[in-house]
């Protein structure tokens, strides 16, 4: 059986929701991947690119990193895992996190075998307490897995956004326990403008020992990193990243993409934009009868419970989404920086006129 990678649309122009990777790429980033087409440079991350990105991010947190760029998230959280977890060591994460829940068992893989300890929590933000139990759990006891790291997503996948002080309050409980902390960024852009910190303040200020720093759904053509504040493992995650054949010959296309990403605030501004439209969409359906938001939108996803015959009537009428993959009528938008205000006003006018007043489906078949 092939593997069931489809999307649900009606349309040949789908103005869809679905993730934000379905967005294109930042003008800017495509004018530098081209920029540095000319010419030859050193392959395997030695050229010039590549060498003055390591200062660049160190700029942007304000602390000396190591930064490896890789091609997928997946991938930056399986080496950022790798390098903290043993195999016989488990990762601390919620429930609902991407490591967990859709990574195909790559940590797992990359960690050679650690388990992932699934923790509850509102709002897709582990609860301190499970943590406190979990972080000390038969440690010392041959027969158990042994704690060794805690992965948060931020943002999450629900579209929330630890505070500082929540961070901060995960991280007093993993240096007690000596665990390392991991920050899965693939929104780290978006729950940085929601926060309005700094990405020193969102990360080694708060504890936290590596981020997976996403760009990729937010305007880079294929592009995410690591970024470890720890010098301890620096030379292990290099020969990690080239092992797992995350190694492009061709970095300095990366390193390009991830220049012009940071430069002159584009990653921040697509960001702001991305969450805007989520609001914007949040607050458009909050007025539909039958309309119920799960999650108010910190960032740039939004989870509603949708009636399902409009569920259809948007599906029939074009619009792409995931809905099926959560209990009946559970619906996930999310916005990106090429979402604009008129693809969410068409949503919303397409709802209306789907909805009427009294709240009953018209024109779509039950
Ligand atoms: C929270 C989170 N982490 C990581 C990823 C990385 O995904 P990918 O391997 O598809 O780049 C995603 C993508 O959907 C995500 O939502």
């Amino acid at each position: 059986m092939k593997p069931n990678n489809d999307l649900e649309s009606n349309s040949d122009r789908p103005r869809g929701f679905w993730s934000d990777n379905i967005a294109g790429v930042s003008p800017e980033v495509i004018a530098a991947v081209a920029a540095c087409n000319a010419g030859q440079a050193l392959p395997y991350g030695n050229d010039d690119l590549t060498r003055s990105l390591e200062r660049r991010f160190a700029d942007v947190f304000e602390h000396e990193v190591d930064v490896y760029l890789v091609s997928t998230g997946s991938a930056a959280n399986g080496l950022a895992l790798a390098a903290v977890t043993p195999p016989w060591g488990s990762v601390l994460s919620h429930a609902d996190a991407h490591i967990n829940r859709d990574e195909c068992g790559a940590p797992e893989f990359y960690t050679a075998g650690a388990k992932l300890i699934q923790l509850p929590g509102k709002a897709a933000k582990i609860d301190l307490d499970a943590l406190t139990v979990n972080a000390t759990r038969m440690v010392g006891d041959v027969h158990s897995v042994q704690p060794s790291s805690v992965s948060i997503t931020q943002a999450t996948e629900v579209g929330s956004v630890y505070t500082l002080d929540e961070i901060g309050a995960i991280s007093a409980i993993c240096q007690s326990a000596k665990l390392a902390l991991h920050m899965d960024g693939a929104r780290f852009a978006n729950a940085l403008v929601a926060l309005g910190c700094s990405p020193a303040q969102m990360t080694w200020k708060a504890g936290v020992d590596l981020v997976s720093f996403g760009a990729t759904k937010n305007g880079t053509l294929g592009v995410d990193a690591v970024v470890s504040f720890r010098k301890d493992i620096a030379s292990a995650l290099a020969f990690r990243r080239k092992r797992a054949g995350q190694l492009s010959s061709k970095m300095r296309f990366m390193s390009a993409q991830m220049h012009a990403y940071l430069q002159d605030g584009l990653w921040l501004h697509n960001a702001a934009h991305a969450n805007d439209m989520a609001k914007a969409l949040a607050r458009g359906l909050a007025s539909i009868p039958g309309v119920e938001i799960q999650q108010v939108p910190e960032a740039n996803i939004l989870f509603c419970r949708l009636p399902m015959r409009l569920i259809r009537g948007l599906i029939d009428m074009g619009f792409g989404f995931y809905h099926d993959r959560w209990e009946p009528g559970i619906v996930r938008f999310v916005t990106s920086f090429s979402t604009t205000a008129e693809d969410v006003a068409e949503l919303k006018r397409a709802a209306f006129d789907l909805v009427d007043s009294a709240g009953a489906i018209s024109g779509v078949e039950v």
